[in-house]
C-alpha cells in the first residue's frame, strides 16, 4: 500500500507540477496503473486513505518533487524513471515491425515527445521518430508500420526544399553518416540498433526551442471554422484571434490570405489559440512577427510545391528554436500529415469536410468505439492500422514523388 501511495503521490504532484509534458511522458498504461490504485486506495479506506495521501504528499514532495524539477531544469526534459532504456517493439496484422519505444546505451536522452524520441549527439541531437500515433491527446498503445519513416523522410524532404529561404536544423538522414556519428560518439552499434533507425533518424542542430506553434492556415477548416461559425461568420465579417475574416466564407474554402494563428501548449496538452499580442507577450514582438512572417513564407512556397502534385496543404504547423547567435531555426518536423492537413486538390470541395492524409481513421474508429478519451486508449484495430500506414506512405508518395526507402 505504501509503494501505491508513492507512486499515486509523485504522478500526482508531478502532473500539478507539470501536466502536459508528464501526461505524456508516462503514458496511458503508467497513467491507468495510478489511477487504478486512487480509485482503490479511496474505496478500500476512504477519508483515511486520502489523509494517508495527503501526509505521503507532505512527506514526500521535497525531496522526490524537488530532485525531478531540478533535474528538469537542468535537461529542460527529464526522461521519466519507465521511459524504455531498450527498444521495444510491436507488430501489426499486415506482421510489419513497429517501433514504440527506443533506447541508446551511451546517448543522453533530451526529449521524448508524443511521437520523437531526441538523444544528445554533442552538438546536435538524434531525433528518431517513433511509430507512435496519438489521438485526442492520447499515446495509442499500438503503432502504424512505416509511420515514423515516413515522418522523417518527409520532413528532410520538406527541409531540403525549402533550404535556400530558411535555416533548419536538419543535417542529414543518412543512415550510414549517422551510424558514424553515433560510433563516434562512443555508441555500440548493433545490428539491431542499426535495423530500428533505418529510415526514420534525423541528426539536426540542437537548438533553443521557443514555446509557441507556429500555425499557419490557408483553408477554413477544424477549430478555425468551429470559431468562425460560433463568432456568426456565415451572415457577417468577423474577428478571430485578432485577424478580419469576410462573411459567408463555407468550411474548407480557401481564405483570402494564409493566416497565421500562433498557439500554447494547454496543461491539458491541447494547443491553445492565442493572438499575435499574447505570441509577443512570450517571445518578445519582434521575433513573433519574424516566426509570423517566416511561416507564413514557407507554408506559401509548400503549397506551391504541393499544389504540382496534386495535393492542398490546408494549414500546418511549425515549430522554431534559436540558435547560440540568436539565429531563428526551422527544427522538429517539416509539413507532416502529423502537423498538416492534406487534401486531395482533384476532389476538393468547399462547403463541406474533406478527407485528409492523416490520422482521420483512428479518429473516426475512436469516435465510434465509445471511448471516454480518457487513458488508456483502446487497441486500435489491425484494419485501422494498415489503412491508416497507407495513408501516411500515400501523403509520402504524392507529396516527395517517390516510394518511401526501407519500407517493411
Ligand atoms: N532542433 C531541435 N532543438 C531543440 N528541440 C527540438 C529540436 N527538434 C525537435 N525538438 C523538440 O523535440 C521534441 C520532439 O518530440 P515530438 O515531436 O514527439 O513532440 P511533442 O512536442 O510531444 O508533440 P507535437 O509535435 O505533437 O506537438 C519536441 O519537444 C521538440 O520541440
Ligand atoms: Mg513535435
Amino acid at each position: 500500500m505504501k509503494n501505491a501511495l508513492t507512486h499515486r503521490t509523485l504522478y500526482t504532484a508531478l502532473l500539478k507540477l507539470y501536466p502536459c509534458r508528464y501526461r505524456q511522458a508516462f503514458g496511458a498504461q503508467m497513467q491507468q496503473t495510478f489511477l487504478d490504485q486512487y480509485q482503490d486506495i479511496v474505496s478500500a479506506e476512504g477519508k483515511v486513505g486520502l489523509a494517508f495521501w495527503w501526509a505521503t504528499l507532505c512527506d514526500e514532495v521535497p525531496n522526490i518533487i524537488g530532485q525531478r524539477v531540478t533535474a528538469w531544469k537542468e535537461e529542460r526534459r527529464l526522461l521519466p524513471p519507465h521511459v524504455a532504456t531498450h527498444t521495444q517493439k510491436g507488430r501489426s496484422e499486415s506482421m510489419s515491425e513497429t517501433i514504440l519505444a527506443t533506447g541508446i546505451p551511451g546517448l543522453k536522452r533530451f526529449a521524448t515527445g508524443k511521437v520523437r524520441d531526441v538523444y544528445e549527439l554533442g552538438d546536435a541531437l538524434l531525433l528518431v521518430t517513433t511509430d507512435r500515433i496519438s489521438a485526442f491527446d492520447s499515446v495509442m498503445s499500438n503503432g502504424i508500420p512505416d509511420k515514423g519513416r515516413v515522418l522523417t523522410q518527409l520532413s528532410a524532404y520538406w527541409f531540403q526544399q525549402m533550404r535556400g529561404q530558411v535555416a533548419s536544423h536538419f543535417l542529414t538522414t543518412d543512415d550510414q553518416t549517422v551510424l558514424q556519428w553515433l560510433t563516434d560518439a562512443g555508441v555500440t552499434v548493433t545490428d539491431e540498433l542499426e535495423a530500428v533507425l533505418a529510415g526514420r533518424c534525423m541528426v539536426g542542430r540542437k537548438t533553443q526551442a521557443l514555446p509557441l506553434e507556429c500555425v499557419v492556415r490557408g483553408y477554413l477548416t477544424g477549430s478555425l471554422w468551429n470559431d468562425y461559425v460560433a463568432a456568426g461568420g456565415e451572415s457577417r465579417p468577423v474577428t478571430l484571434h485578432g485577424i478580419r475574416l469576410p462573411a459567408g466564407l463555407r468550411e474548407c474554402e480557401r481564405l483570402p490570405e494564409p493566416i497565421f494563428t500562433p498557439a500554447t501548449k494547454a496543461e491539458t496538452g491541447h494547443d491553445i489559440n492565442i493572438g499575435m499580442a499574447e505570441a509577443a507577450q512570450i517571445i518578445g514582438e519582434e521575433t513573433a512577427e519574424r516566426l509570423a512572417a517566416l511561416s507564413i513564407a514557407i507554408y506559401k512556397a509548400a503549397v506551391e510545391r504541393a499544389r504540382q502534385n496534386g495535393i492542398i496543404i490546408a494549414d500546418t504547423k511549425f515549430e522554431f528554436g534559436t540558435g547560440s547567435d540568436g539565429e531563428l531555426i526551422w527544427i522538429d518536423e517539416a509539413l507532416t500529415p502529423d502537423s498538416s492537413r492534406f487534401w486531395d486538390a482533384d476532389s476538393y470541395q468547399p462547403g463541406r469536410s474533406q478527407p485528409s492524409y492523416d490520422k482521420q481513421f483512428v479518429r473516426d474508429w475512436l469516435e465510434s468505439s465509445g471511448w471516454s478519451k480518457e487513458p488508456p486508449a483502446p487497441v486500435l484495430p489491425p484494419d485501422i492500422v494498415d489503412r491508416t500506414s497507407e495513408k501516411y506512405r500515400e501523403a509520402y508518395r504524392r507529396l516527395a514523388g517517390q516510394s518511401l526507402l526501407c519500407v517493411s
